[in-house]
């Protein structure tokens, strides 16, 4: 069954209620008009944007969903938010389904950023503006923007944080470690890949590190479809054939996100030997608890509240006529997201966070349920 939300009528209310609250003291709130470059007005209740969702396969896209409501809601525009928990052919009847529903805008966090070219191309057809939302749109130049958080970083700061983690509860170098990539349909694991390498590369090149399985292509180490189970079982066997016997383990590995690092963790644990350094990312409830209990090294903060505002305030600055128009947090970068060889898109970036047990209470200072977390584990 489809999940169709519709904050429409509600925020029409809300607005109507806003208005006659304020007797005309703003007579334009941003809340229910918003205003093009060219000095034409577009109604808010007049945007309604398509919000095409993959699986809910970590956290973040879990949080998404009331937040992109929430947010609709207060700033008068229609959202129609659907989940493809079934795959990829389910995404694709949603995304032309919205299409058909006439929205203005869609806003598509992809499941496999490559197979939804015709998708894609019907949108633009229909005057539709296209943005990919967290994972880039790929095979494919019917695009307009990309909005994320800027993943080649958060890969750069795993790298540097297992490099750290090292360092500080590892003892001397040399030390092996091992490599886990995210899911290989997901444009950004890639991304998240190339970003620690460009980190661990030289530190492997001048036998700082070892990667003692020799698995250290992106397609060796890759975790499909992002499911711990597969992580897990990778885990166990990299234990079996590679680190055999007494407490041969790991130092340290590389885990693209926290659903995958506590995997990993557990498979350790479960043998019984020396949980190595582990990064993630996101800032998963448990893993927040685990990082600052040490268990795992570090996470990510990429706050899903800051991307879903930015999303939706580009939604409909660009609903509302604007063209390139500037977003709140967010840097513009022209030259490194393409979604095809020599197809740029015009990237906005928020700015991930490193999280360790040291700084876990300073980045999460403003997030009231993860501050929680952090003084309940200490
Ligand atoms: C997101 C990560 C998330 C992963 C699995 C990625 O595309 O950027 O934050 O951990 O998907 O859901």
């Amino acid at each position: 069954m489809s999940t169709f939300t519709k904050v429409a009528s509600v925020a029409a209310a809300s607005v109507m209620a806003l208005s006659l609250a304020a007797c005309g003291a703003r007579s334009s709130s941003p809340s229910t008009e918003a205003s093009g470059e060219s000095g034409s007005s577009v109604a808010a209740s007049d945007i309604s944007i398509g919000i095409a969702m993959p699986q809910k396969t970590s956290q973040n896209w879990v949080e998404a969903e009331q937040m992109f409501n929430d947010y609709c809601e207060e700033k008068g525009v229609e959202c129609q938010i659907q989940f493809a928990n079934g795959g990829v052919v389910e995404q694709q009847n949603q995304i032309s389904a919205m299409i058909e529903n006439g929205v203005k805008v869609l806003l598509i966090g992809a499941i496999d950023g490559s197979q939804l070219g015709t998708q894609v191309q019907a949108a633009k057809a229909a005057g539709i503006t296209v943005i990919a939302y967290d994972r880039l749109l790929t095979n494919t130049t019917d695009i307009d923007y990309y909005i994320a958080y800027d993943n080649f970083n958060v890969g750069q700061l795993q790298g540097q944080a297992l490099l750290d983690g090292l360092t500080a509860k590892k003892g001397a170098s040399p030390w092996d470690i091992e490599l886990f990539g995210g899911s290989p349909d997901d444009a950004n694991s890639l991304k998240f890949f190339d970003g620690a390498m460009d980190v661990l590369q030289p530190k492997i090149d001048d036998g700082t590190v070892v990667v003692k399985s020799g698995q250290q292509d992106f397609t060796q180490v890759a975790t499909q479809g992002w499911l711990p189970a597969n992580a897990q079982n990778r885990m166990s066997a990299l234990l079996t054939s590679t680190y055999q016997g007494g407490d041969a383990v790991p130092a340290g590995v590389l885990s693209p996100n926290d659903t995958l690092a506590r995997a990993i963790i557990t498979a350790v644990d479960q043998s019984g030997k020396e949980i190595p350094v582990v990064t993630g990312q996101d800032s998963e409830d448990e893993s927040v608890t685990w990082v600052v209990q040490g268990k795992q090294y570090s996470t990510i903060f990429k706050d899903t509240r800051a991307l879903v505002k930015a999303s939706v305030d580009l939604s409909i600055a660009t609903a509302s006529g604007e063209k390139d128009p500037s977003v709140d947090n967010a840097t513009v970068n022209d030259t490194d997201y393409e979604s095809m060889e020599g197809n740029a898109v015009t990237s906005y970036l928020l700015k991930p966070q490193i999280v360790t047990a040291d700084n876990a209470a300073e980045v999460y200072k403003d997030d009231e349920t993860r501050m929680a977390l952090v003084n309940a584990a200490k």
